[in-house]
């Protein structure tokens, strides 16, 4: 019986874990967001409104309460980054795409993102989402994703990132047994072995290729926009995450200026108690 308690209480603890891992596998780059950083809360808005609105909502979140967290007046949000003269600053940020037709044109529904960054990966997961792409013809929209097998969303920024493809297999460096590249003897050339699937992405490397001169955006300018990106939805996801470590800072503040004078008192407390 108690076996039976401890293994049940081991699985539920290791629940989240599996849910986190349900998706492809593919090792998830990793970003650090800030929130301090207006300017690419700013700039990860621009994008996510040119982009992603059109068909992901953030129906949770409010134009104002947008304009305001990250610093953006209401008359340049509401002339800048609403799309529809009609939008009130009170607005919730909804996308005008209809569900019904939505399902049709895309096998699925594009969700609401609004909590997304709270789901899946984090951050860590859109980022990586938004850069693994790659041309697969036998995909409705000729494009297949690496951390979301099968996806049904076209490659929107296709145009600033470039294609992709995924080769086969790679001609890649050998790997010495100490982890360095091995060399040859008389040359000093990088020897080179072919490496097929899941073999290239286990030796740490990236399995995409860029086909040269297919996107608008260098591969660093591209990856910086999907880091504001990113960095926007994890403040959408918990707004109030900006305020809590403001605050968070001033509670500790008090606590300790507090602990002064109950540590006084204390003694004096203590003083009576001894006598
Ligand atoms: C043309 C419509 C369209 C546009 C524009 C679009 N998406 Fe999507 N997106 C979809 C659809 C449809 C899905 C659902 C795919 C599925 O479930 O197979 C999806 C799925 C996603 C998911 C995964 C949701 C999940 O189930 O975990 C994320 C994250 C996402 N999109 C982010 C974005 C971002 C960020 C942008 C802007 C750069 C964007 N999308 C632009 C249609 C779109």
């Amino acid at each position: 019986m108690m076996k039976r308690t401890f293994f049940l209480g081991v699985c539920l603890f290791l629940l989240p874990a599996f849910a986190m891992a349900a998706s492809s596998g593919y090792p998830l780059d990793h970003i650090e967001p800030d929130l301090n950083d207006k300017a690419s809360l700013q700039r990860g808005a621009k994008a996510y409104m040119n982009y992603c609105l059109g068909c992901h909502s953030l129906k949770y979140q409010r134009y104002g309460r947008t304009a305001k967290d990250i610093g953006i007046p209401d008359n340049l949000m509401l002339k800048h980054l609403a799309f529809d003269p009609d939008i009130k600053i009170g607005d919730l940020m909804t996308s005008s795409i209809l569900e019904e037709n939505a399902k049709y044109w895309f096998g699925a529904p594009p969700p609401d993102l609004t909590l997304h960054s709270n789901l899946k990966g984090g951050p860590d997961w859109i980022y990586t989402y938004l850069r693994t792409f790659y041309e697969d013809e036998a995909r409705p929209f000729g494009v297949n994703n690496l951390v979301f097998e099968n996806v049904g969303m076209p490659h929107v920024l296709s145009g600033l990132q470039g294609r992709q493809i995924k080769p086969e297999c790679m001609q890649l460096p050998q790997l010495a047994s100490n982890g360095g590249q091995k060399r040859d003897v008389l040359t000093g050339d990088v020897l080179l072995e072919k490496k097929c699937g899941r073999e290239i992405t286990d030796a740490g490397h990236y399995p995409l290729q860029k086909v040269d001169n297919t996107g608008t955006m260098t591969t660093a300018d591209y990856d910086a926009m999907i880091y504001d990106l990113a960095n926007f939805m994890y403040y959408v996801g918990e707004p109030a995450r900006i305020d809590r470590t403001r605050i968070g800072v001033y509670v500790l503040l008090f606590l300790a200026f507090f602990y002064i004078f109950t540590w006084l008192l204390g003694r004096e407390y203590d003083k009576e108690f001894h006598r």
